[in-house]
């Protein structure tokens, strides 16, 4: 794995001093052709640039109507490559009335996010929660219906464009009897989880579709236990699932348990990714956010982390203060142990596939070289850098094969184009190297440089 540096405009503390000439040595080792051995410190200088090192993106819970604030745009922009829409995918936000659906909000999110190459969660399709009153009105077969053509209809408007969705949320009772949690959509029979799945997949076939749910991190809990059963079966009866995600909000009534990783780990083993969706700890304890984010590295199927919320302001909790970013938007001290996490974690224990050679532009590709070079692979993806020579201000193109995508990118700003497999890639300053990470899909080829134009 090539290390890369990233540009970091912001002032500088010591501490932050001596991470810039790390940054910097590691540079001067990459400029000398050096490789960084598997285990080494990486040197991302934001959360997203140095999750993607590690194969993980890291996101935020976003608000539409906070995109036009530019405190809240500039650590949104500069930090996270991964938005999960807060409350704008929701049923009652997309389809207020029946058969109506209103999707202005959540496209904006969606669109400030694509645009940038962060790549988007969806949140969700069916929870029993934050309905339209048309919906908390009915039951039954109708019920079991509407929900399934919201299901459709909202998957198929973000077919492609979201990477993962939480199809069902919170299905699940607190306590210790481990049931389902009483609910209209309950109500319609106890398939009503596998039938939402299978909607899904029929309306978007590319996206991860995920099981949802807080208080399932402590592992020895009814409700954990439930979930992961349930997520079991799913998988032995071929019920199209791909991911549980773990909301993890902590706070003293529902602490960050001991056995997180384990947790982690065993759904895993199940053979789905896990994800941790909606992250937030109360007094936002450095050695707490460490943990998790050790946690998540030491799983090679923990895909992710998304944070709910930006700035403490922006949080559900705001009196509990729990986020990586002050009201003021200054980095807290979890920011740092967040960052340093990322840092030191130890990449997957993974070798890179043989195939390194350069990939050279096509005849009459463009005015500049882009050399393809073959990244970190997981069981599910890989990472792919382009260097660029001949040009300091540069447009990429790089195409990547069906039923391949995109899921996350650095040092650069890319575009796609209708199909969403060609990336056109732009220099954004941060140097001569840019890279990206290709969910496989099944399909483990190549990506090919198209051309390199100097602009
Ligand atoms: O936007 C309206 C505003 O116009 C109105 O004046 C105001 C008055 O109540 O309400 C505003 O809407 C609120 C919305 O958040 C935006 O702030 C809703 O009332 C409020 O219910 C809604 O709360 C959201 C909650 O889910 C319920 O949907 C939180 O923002 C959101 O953070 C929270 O997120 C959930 C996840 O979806 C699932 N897991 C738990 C998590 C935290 O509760």
């Amino acid at each position: 794995m090539i290390e890369r540096c990233h540009r970091d405009t912001r002032p500088r503390s010591r501490p932050r001093l001596h991470a810039a000439l790390a940054v910097a040595a590691v540079g001067l080792l990459a400029a000398a052709g050096a490789t960084v051995l598997p285990g080494a410190a990486s040197a991302g200088t934001t959360l997203g640039a140095s999750a993607a090192e590690r194969g993980r993106y890291f996101g935020a819970a976003v608000a539409a109507n906070k995109l036009s604030d530019n405190t809240y745009v500039t650590i949104l922009n500069r930090e996270f490559n991964s938005v999960t829409p807060e409350n704008e995918m929701k049923i009652d936000a997309t389809e207020p009335q029946q058969g109506q659906f209103t999707f202005a909000n959540a496209d904006r999110i969606v669109s400030h996010a694509r645009s940038r190459g962060m790549s988007v969660r969806g949140h969700t399709l069916a929870w029993h929660s934050q309905q339209p009153g048309w919906m908390q009105n009915m039951s039954g077969s109708a019920l079991r219906q509407a929900m399934l053509n919201h299901v459709t209809q909202v998957a198929t408007h973000f077919r492609g464009q979201v990477v993962a969705w939480d199809v069902v949320n919170e299905a699940f009772a607190d306590g210790s009897s481990g049931a389902r949690r009483d609910s209209n959509l309950q109500r319609t029979g106890n398939d009503w989880i596998e039938a939402a799945f299978r909607a899904a997949r029929a309306a978007d076939p590319g996206a991860k579709l995920c099981y949802n749910d807080y208080n399932t991190d402590d592992w020895s809990h009814a409700k954990t236990q439930a979930v992961y059963a349930m997520v079991r079966d799913f998988k032995q009866r071929g019920v199209p699932i791909d991911c549980v995600g773990l909301q993890s909000h902590f706070n003293s009534g529902s602490p960050y348990p001991g056995n997180y990783r384990t947790t982690l780990s065993s759904f895993a083993a199940l053979g789905v990714d896990v994800q941790i969706t909606e992250l937030d700890i109360a007094g936002a304890s450095p050695t707490t956010y460490r943990n998790v984010v050790n946690d998540c590295l030491a799983v090679a199927r923990c895909t992710g982390i998304t944070v709910w919320g930006i700035r403490d302001s922006d949080s559900w909790r705001a009196s509990d203060t729990p986020l990586l970013f002050d009201n003021a938007g200054n980095r807290k001290p979890a920011y740092d142990a967040v960052l340093a996490a990322l840092n030191n974690g130890t990449p997957p224990p993974t070798t890179p596939p043989p195939t390194t050679g350069p990939t050279t532009p096509p005849p009459g590709g463009g005015s500049c070289t882009a050399t393809l070079r073959d990244g970190t692979r997981w069981g599910d993806r890989f990472n792919s850098e382009v260097t660029v020579s001949g040009a300091t201000n540069w447009t990429v193109v790089v195409a990547v094969t069906p039923p391949q995508k995109v899921s996350a990118t650095w040092n650069g700003t890319p575009s796609w184009d209708s199909s969403g497999n060609v990336m056109t890639m732009r220099s954004n300053g941060s140097g001569n190297v840019f890279g990206f990470t290709t969910m496989a899909n099944g399909n483990w080829s190549r990506p090919q440089v198209y051309s390199c134009t100097a602009s």
